[in-house]
């Protein structure tokens, strides 16, 4: 019999791992927590133009963002568009095979040079055709004989700086900024056994959301809303004893949420073959049978590290059984969240979409690990209509629901803000202190603050 834990947070959590069959390494044992107060947030940075337009001008110009996939930029000439607030890039793959980003405007008279991703030779601007190769360099001037002021040399496509992790691309349009090494911090430990470069999009599904994309973000960095948005979880997700890390001087949190546990929210007693048979959707009484000396996480475990296996042709069996079903979520501000773990291999981005404060573009990745010896070409995007949930996608598979639950959820909030007459959020101490943090980083972008 699963015992409702009673201890929350950190505390709890560690005691799920002490009784683990396999147990899980250091990263997942450590625990640190910056105290950053009881603060809220204010109203005004989910509903004001002013602010997001501050975050066009001081944050999404100065910050690393993640910007695609390297497997998005698979061959020479490959092409990714990538936009937020005002900024808009062309990320590509040069002909020497290294990765560059420009900025998308032509320097003649400003035009777009792409709207879309694709695969080019050159980049040719639709208005009067001047032309760079895949470089920067301008290799086509119409009417040169016109342009007799002008260096061709000096007319390069504006570059931005590019750099590589866990096989995502990273821009960061200032110049003076320090190197995405340093940015990272100590994250890249934290995925050394889950290397994320090793995987591939077996899912990338778009939609814009009704709120903004703080609204949007912070609703999946706490685990606190799930007895409430996602009922049917309580029963096997021990949303109470999700363990929040937020270490010092770092631009990244974490939230660590057991699997196989049933929430104290749960008022009656919830047996182990209950957890198995709704975790591994079986009504076979063999396969909810817990051998002698094992548990129900480690049955859970050993089901993935064989699927995996199975999947891929490769091994699994050092795998803890923290690591192979816990829900492992990470933040790197300011808006991307990679999952390490293997159960759910989530990763989201959320952006503003255009200059509406109540609007956002949320991105859901599914990375499953690769098969041995082959990389298979990843998803395309599938940007999903207004009116269309993530069950719509189904690729997604169960996670489509549980996302739409969500999301729904966040677009009352945004209209729920804007109806409210006070001026601060109220937050929790620890089960949102990940919401609290992102605040601190994104004040640091910021000038002095007018909506505190
Ligand atoms: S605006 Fe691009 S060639 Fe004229
Ligand atoms: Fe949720």
């Amino acid at each position: 019999m699963s015992d409702t834990p009673t201890t929350h947070g950190a505390t709890g959590y560690q005691r799920v791992l002490d009784s683990d069959v396999h147990p899980a390494p250091a990263s997942l044992r450590d625990h640190g927590q910056v105290d950053l107060g009881t603060g809220g947030v204010s109203r005004a940075r989910y509903v004001d133009a002013d602010f997001q337009r501050l975050e066009h001008e001081h944050l999404w110009s100065r910050v690393w963002q993640m910007a695609c996939r390297e497997e998005q930029l698979a061959e020479p000439g490959r092409v990714v568009v990538y936009e937020v607030g005002d900024l808009s890039l062309l990320v590509l793959r040069t002909g020497a095979g290294t990765i560059r980003a420009f900025h998308n405007s032509c320097v003649h008279r400003g035009t777009q040079l792409r709207t879309a991703d694709g695969t080019v030779e050159r980049l040719r601007c639709p208005f009067h055709g001047f032309t760079w190769d895949l470089d920067g360099a301008l290799c086509e001037l119409p009417c040169a004989w016109d342009f007799p002021h002008v260096d061709p040399d000096a007319l390069r496509l504006p570059e931005v700086r590019v750099a590589t992790w866990g096989g995502f691309v990273f821009v960061n349009p200032d110049p003076d900024a320090s190197s995405l090494d340093e940015f990272l911090g100590s994250l890249p430990t934290h995925f050394a056994r889950f290397p994320l470069e090793d995987r591939f999009t077996t899912a990338h599904v778009a939609k814009v959301l009704d709120c903004n994309w703080k609204v949007g973000l912070e609703a999946f960095l706490e685990a606190f809303h799930t007895f409430a948005v996602h009922p049917q979880l309580v029963t096997t997700s021990g949303d109470t004893i999700t363990q929040y890390d937020v270490p010092p001087d770092e631009r990244w949190s974490r939230m660590v949420t057991p699997v196989g546990v049933p929430s104290e929210h749960v008022t009656r007693v919830v047996d182990d073959p209950e957890i198995l048979r709704s975790m591994l959707i079986t009504r076979d009484d063999a396969e909810v049978a817990i051998p002698e000396g094992s548990t129900v996480r480690a049955v859970l475990a050993h089901r993935v590290r064989t699927d995996l296996a199975t999947r891929t042709g490769r091994d699994f069996s050092d795998l803890s059984d923290a690591e192979a079903i816990d829900g492992i979520e990470y933040f790197l501000f300011p808006n991307f969240v990679p999952w390490a773990g293997f159960l759910t291999p989530l990763v989201y981005r959320f952006r503003p979409w255009g200059d509406d404060p109540g609007r956002c573009l949320m991105e859901v990745m599914l990375l499953e690990p690769l098969p041995a010896g082959t990389r298979p070409a990843p998803a395309p995007l599938h940007f999903l209509h207004d009116g269309e949930g993530f069950a719509d996608a189904p690729e997604l598979g169960y996670l489509g629901p549980i996302l739409d639950q969500d999301t729904r959820t966040v677009a009352r909030v945004q209209r729920g803000l804007r109806a409210s007459p006070r001026t601060e959020t109220v937050l929790a101490h620890t089960q949102e202190v990940r919401i609290r943090h992102f605040h601190r980083l994104l004040e640091e972008y910021l000038p002095t603050d007018p909506a505190t």
